[in-house]
């Protein structure tokens, strides 16, 4: 992907995250959602692209705007799929909590690949660079911890595993802390701490757990670029999601997903803080300006940028 599409597509996120930031707090999840959705794709439809939403907002009878399918950009160059998450962590905007972001992976049309993910959970488990190839997410958590302690060269009590603070991860949760390791339980917001594993400095090892499946793609187009590995599998609450899903990943809808079967090839991968969390810090209003931090990667250039930017809002 041409490195303008990188800017390109950082003013999106930027202008998703400048319009919830509004809502911070407020405790009205629907309005922060709306009004990220509305700047996310007012923005994109100036970039130069026949654009095609593959992951959004939900089926194109159920979202209004960025669902499936929809087409978006200026009509002009490049194909592009494009996953978007206008706010994730819809609660922790609304609450002002941390870790709120606005996220999107990007893709141009035979250059490389984001999976169609159906709208169910998915099984995740996402390491950095350190521990590419050591894991597997068919054994027992307690044996992936000791295997990232081993490939980390760090005692197993100083790993720190994050993972979706939920009732069906209770018996994860205790196995982990049995095995040693450190827990860091997140309310809401696992594409955030996924990046956070990638990063040697965040404090975060590793990312186990049952999450969105959207949000698993959007993630491993950040695994992908930072050189980490993600294993996956899908997982469903009805038959229909698992006839739907079928259709979208083919009959093996069970079999492990590996990174690449996420995302592969050249995709750019852009988030902005909303609510200041672990990653990035949120929008920050000063007298007629309002900051933002984002985090840009790119698989082909094998880059992560991170760049704050001023805008003047007077
Ligand atoms: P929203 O932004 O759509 O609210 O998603 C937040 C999130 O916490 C994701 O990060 C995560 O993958 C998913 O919800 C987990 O779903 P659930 O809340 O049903 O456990």
């Amino acid at each position: 992907m041409h490195s303008s599409f990188d800017l390109d597509f950082l003013s999106v996120t930027e202008a998703a995250a400048l319009a919830c930031a509004r809502w911070v707090g407020k405790g009205q999840r629907d309005d922060a959602d709306d009004a990220a959705c509305k700047a996310m794709r007012q923005t994109m439809n100036f970039l130069p692209m026949c654009g095609t939403i593959v992951i959004g907002e939900g089926e194109r009878d159920e979202a209004p705007m960025l669902y499936i399918g929809e087409q978006v950009g200026d009509g002009e160059g490049p194909k592009v799929q494009i996953a978007v998450d206008p706010l994730e962590g819809t609660n922790l905007c609304a609450n002002g909590t941390p870790n709120s972001i606005s996220v999107l992976a990007a893709t141009i049309e035979g250059q490389g690949h984001l999976m169609h993910a159906p709208d169910c959970y998915m099984e995740k488990l996402v390491v950095g660079p350190e521990c590419k190839g050591v894991i597997d997410i068919t054994v027992p958590p307690r044996v992936n911890v000791r295997l990232m302690s081993k490939a980390l060269g760090r005692d197993v009590d100083e790993l720190t595993i994050g993972i979706l603070d939920r009732p069906r991860h209770e018996d994860l949760i205790a196995e982990i802390r049995a095995s040693g390791a450190r827990v860091h339980l997140i309310p809401d917001g696992d594409v955030s701490v996924a990046i956070a594993a990638l990063d040697m400095n965040a404090g975060i090892d590793g990312l186990m757990g049952i999450g969105g499946a959207p949000e698993g793609v959007i993630s491993a187009a950040a695994v992908l670029c930072c050189g980490g590995e993600m294993q996956a599998r899908l997982k469903f609450s009805t038959d229909e999601q698992r006839e739907r899903a079928k259709k979208m990943v083919g009959d093996d809808v069970d079999r492990v997903f590996t990174t690449t079967d996420l995302a592969s090839g050249k995709v750019v991968f852009v988030a902005t803080g909303i609510t200041t969390g672990d990653l990035l810090k949120g929008v920050r209003f000063g007298r007629g300006l309002a900051l933002t931090e984002s985090i840009v990667m790119n698989s082909e250039q094998r880059t992560v940028r991170r760049i704050e930017t001023q805008h003047l809002t007077a």
